[in-house]
C-alpha cells in the first residue's frame, strides 16, 4: 500500500494534469492536449520523493509526446514506485470536446504493475457478482452471455455489453446482436468502458474486445480494487512488437493473463475528468478556481470520487 501522503500527491498530479489540458478542449489538436497533460504530469512526478519508473507509458500507437516506458521520475529519495500513465485517455474526446476525456495514473510498490509494451490487447471484464468460472476470454460470446444471464438471473435481453465500435469487432458485435444483448458501443476510451462493469449503477454486465494494452493494464488496476474479474491477452503482431515483448521478458506471446498476473499487489488508480463522462465530471472553472473530479480506486477502500480545487494562476 502506498502511504497516504503519496496517494494524495498522485491524486493532485492527476488533477493538475487535467487542468493543464483544459485550454485544449475542443481545439481539434490531440497532440497539444496530450503534450500539455504529459508535461504537467512529468513536472509534478519529478517533484515527488520517490524512485519512480514508468512501466506503462505512451508511445507508438498514437505517436504522442510520451512519458516512456523505463523513464525514471522523482527526486530519487524515497520508495521505489512503478507508475502507469495515460496522460490523456480519449484524445479524440478532448480535441473534439466530447464526453469521456480522462487523465489516468496508476501507481504501486515496485514490481506490482505489469510492464508491457504498447500493443493491442484482447480484454474481458465482468463485475464481482459473476462467479469466476462463468466467463472466460476463450469462451464463445454466446457461452459468456448465457452464463452471465444464468448467474444474474436476468434475461439476455436485459444484458448490456460494452465494446469499442471498431470494424475488427464486427463479428463479436453481430454475435451479441443475434443474441439480443444491449450494446454500449463506445467510440474511444476503453479504460472507462472496462470500469463500467465495476458498479451496478452503470448498467453494464460485460466489457469485451480488443483495445490498447496500456489501457488494459490501467483498467486492471481499478478492476482489481473493485474485486472484478479481468482477463487479457496481448496481441503481438509485428516483428517490432515481438522483439519488444521479448526484451521485457514476455516469451509466451499467446498467454492469457489473469488479473493477479497483471496487478500483482496493491495499486492506486486515479482517473480525473477532463471532459465530463460516465465516471467523473470534467474540469470546471468558476470564480478564478478550477474544480476537478478524480475517481480513486484502491484495494480495501471503496472507490471514491475526490474533488480538488486549484487556484487559476
Ligand atoms: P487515445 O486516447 O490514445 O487516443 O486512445 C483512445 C483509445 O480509444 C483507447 O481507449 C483504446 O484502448 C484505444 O484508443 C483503441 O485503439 P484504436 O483507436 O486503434 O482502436
Amino acid at each position: 500500500m502506498l502511504d497516504k501522503n503519496l496517494v494524495k500527491n498522485f491524486i493532485k498530479i492527476s488533477s493538475l494534469s487535467a487542468i493543464a489540458c483544459y485550454p485544449h478542449i475542443g481545439k481539434k489538436n490531440k497532440e497539444l492536449a496530450d503534450k500539455a497533460a504529459t508535461d504537467e504530469m512529468r513536472k509534478n512526478l519529478n517533484k515527488l520523493d520517490i524512485n519512480g519508473e514508468i512501466v506503462i507509458g505512451e508511445g507508438e500507437l498514437d505517436e504522442a509526446p510520451m512519458l516512456y516506458i523505463g523513464e525514471k521520475l522523482g527526486t530519487g529519495n524515497g520508495p521505489s514506485i512503478d507508475i502507469a500513465v495515460d496522460p490523456v485517455e480519449g484524445t479524440n474526446f478532448v480535441s473534439k470536446n466530447l464526453p469521456g476525456g480522462l487523465v489516468v495514473i496508476a501507481a504501486s510498490r515496485k514490481g506490482y504493475l505489469f510492464k508491457a509494451p504498447e500493443t493491442y490487447m484482447e480484454k474481458l471484464a465482468v463485475g464481482k457478482d459473476i462467479p469466476y468460472d462463468a466467463v472466460d476470454l476463450d469462451f464463445s460470446v454466446e457461452e459468456n452471455i448465457k452464463n452471465i444471464s444464468e448467474s444474474k438471473n436476468k434475461p439476455i435481453s436485459n444484458i448490456t455489453a460494452c465494446i469499442l465500435d471498431r470494424p475488427r469487432h464486427n463479428k463479436t458485435i453481430n454475435d451479441l446482436k443475434k443474441l439480443g444483448v444491449n450494446l454500449k458501443l463506445i467510440t474511444d476510451g476503453d479504460v472507462a468502458g472496462a470500469l463500467l462493469v465495476s458498479d451496478e449503477k452503470y448498467n453494464v454486465d460485460i466489457f469485451l474486445g480488443i483495445g490498447g494494452g496500456p489501457e488494459g493494464v490501467l483498467a486492471a488496476s481499478a478492476l482489481d480494487a473493485a474485486g472484478c474479474k479481468f482477463q487479457c491477452r496481448f496481441l503481438f503482431k509485428t516483428e517490432n512488437d515481438i522483439r519488444r515483448a521479448k526484451e521485457m521478458g514476455i516469451y509466451d506471446l499467446n498467454k492469457k493473463y489473469e488479473l493477479h498476473e497483471i496487478i500483482k499487489g496493491d495499486s492506486l488508480f486515479c482517473a480525473t475528468g477532463i471532459t465530463s463522462g460516465d465516471l467523473v465530471s470534467g474540469v470546471k472553472e468558476k470564480n478564478g478556481k478550477f474544480y476537478t473530479e478524480t475517481l480513486v480506486a484502491q484495494k480495501g477502500s471503496n472507490i471514491n470520487i475526490v474533488i480538488n480545487e486549484e487556484a487559476n494562476t
